[in-house]
């Protein structure tokens, strides 16, 4: 079983990345945030620090795509091969209004013609490109099952199966669910007996236990894409292969580790107890008995509140 890292905009970025695979290797991939090709050609700085190849030095990092425009995706193509990446993820499941309004992320899934025309381009832009062609850049993307209704992956399949994408990694849930309700295994189970090419599940796998049951229905499955559950569990990975849960001591040297990595790009201090609130608001769930001490945490307002109130949670 291959195991991937989700992107997740506002969590996964390099300072996490680092500190996870230091502290919890094992896996496969980390998918990384998606940045945005548009018609500037130019990126923000932020995203252009994300994948510097610097930044990833060491961690098997695949950069990710937002674009609906085939000459936008290539110029990100070009700009990533030229970092020295062989693989890039095109997103088609980011539901914000902001995006699925332009028809973008998985509101593209929302017009499959211009969604196949897309890909033509693409594809044939790559195979005419003889830097790409001859780097052998692939072509992955991450899905939903449909916009609205599960029934439009079957037109979507049919137009996945018809380029060489190089692995199709399938979040089951439509655009509407966001990230809620039950992902639609059924529907997984079509896509992935319909596709030609390495599929990817994606979706709720928050414990080793739900890893089984995924199998057992898909045995033929090989690779599994989590996101929400490792940020709650950093060893769920490690414990899916049969390893050990984290300690709490494990648990309060890898946030320790995250505070300091995000102390370096983050110059407001406060920020960076905002950002490790963010991953609290995961963590807390390990913690049923800490409601108290995860009030603490939620309202500190300073870093040595902060502090104070993860180490009244984590006794080591
Ligand atoms: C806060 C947040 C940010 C996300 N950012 C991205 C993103 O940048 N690109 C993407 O393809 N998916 C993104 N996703 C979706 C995740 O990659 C993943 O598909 C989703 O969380 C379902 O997997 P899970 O149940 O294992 O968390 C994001 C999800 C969340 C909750």
């Amino acid at each position: 079983m291959e195991f991937l890292f989700a992107p997740m905009e506002g969590i996964t970025k390099y300072p996490f990345r680092r500190v996870h695979h230091t502290f919890f290797p094992g896996m496969d991939a980390y998918y990384m945030p998606f940045i945005v090709a548009n018609q500037t050609m130019s990126y923000k700085k932020k995203e252009l620090q994300d994948i510097d190849p610097a930044n990833n030095a060491g961690i098997p990092a695949i950069p990710q795509v937002l674009t609906n425009k085939p000459d936008q995706f290539l110029h990100a193509v070009r700009m990533l091969a030229e970092r020295g990446y062989r693989e890039v993820n095109f997103n088609l499941g980011c539901p914000m209004a902001t995006e699925v309004s332009k028809k973008k992320g998985a509101g593209f899934l929302s017009v499959p013609d211009e969604l196949d025309r897309f890909f033509d381009s693409v594809f044939n832009g790559i195979a005419a490109d003889s830097g790409l062609s001859g780097a052998q850049i692939r072509i992955s993307v991450k899905t939903r099952i449909g916009m609205e209704d599960a029934a439009e992956s079957v037109r979507l399949m049919e137009i996945f199966n018809r380029y060489p994408v190089s692995r199709l990694i399938i979040h089951a849930r439509r655009r509407s669910d966001f990230y809620k309700g039950v992902p639609d295994r059924d529907t997984f189970g079509t896509m992935l007996a319909a596709s030609c090419h390495p599929v990817s599940y994606n979706g709720d796998l928050f414990q080793p236990e739900d890893l089984r049951q995924l199998q057992d229905r898909f045995p033929e499955l090989d690779s599994v894409m989590l996101g929400r559950g490792l940020i709650r569990n950093p060893a769920l990975v490690r414990e899916m292969k049969g390893g050990e849960p984290f300690s709490e001591k494990e648990l309060a040297d890898y946030l320790a580790a995250l505070f300091e990595a995000y102390r370096e790009v983050i110059r407001e201090e406060n920020n960076v107890v905002h950002k490790m609130k963010e991953l609290w608001f995961y963590l807390g769930d390990n913690f049923p008995d800490g409601k108290k001490q995860l009030k603490k945490i939620r309202k500190a307002g300073s870093t040595a509140e902060y502090l104070a109130a993860v180490s009244e949670l984590l006794v080591i």
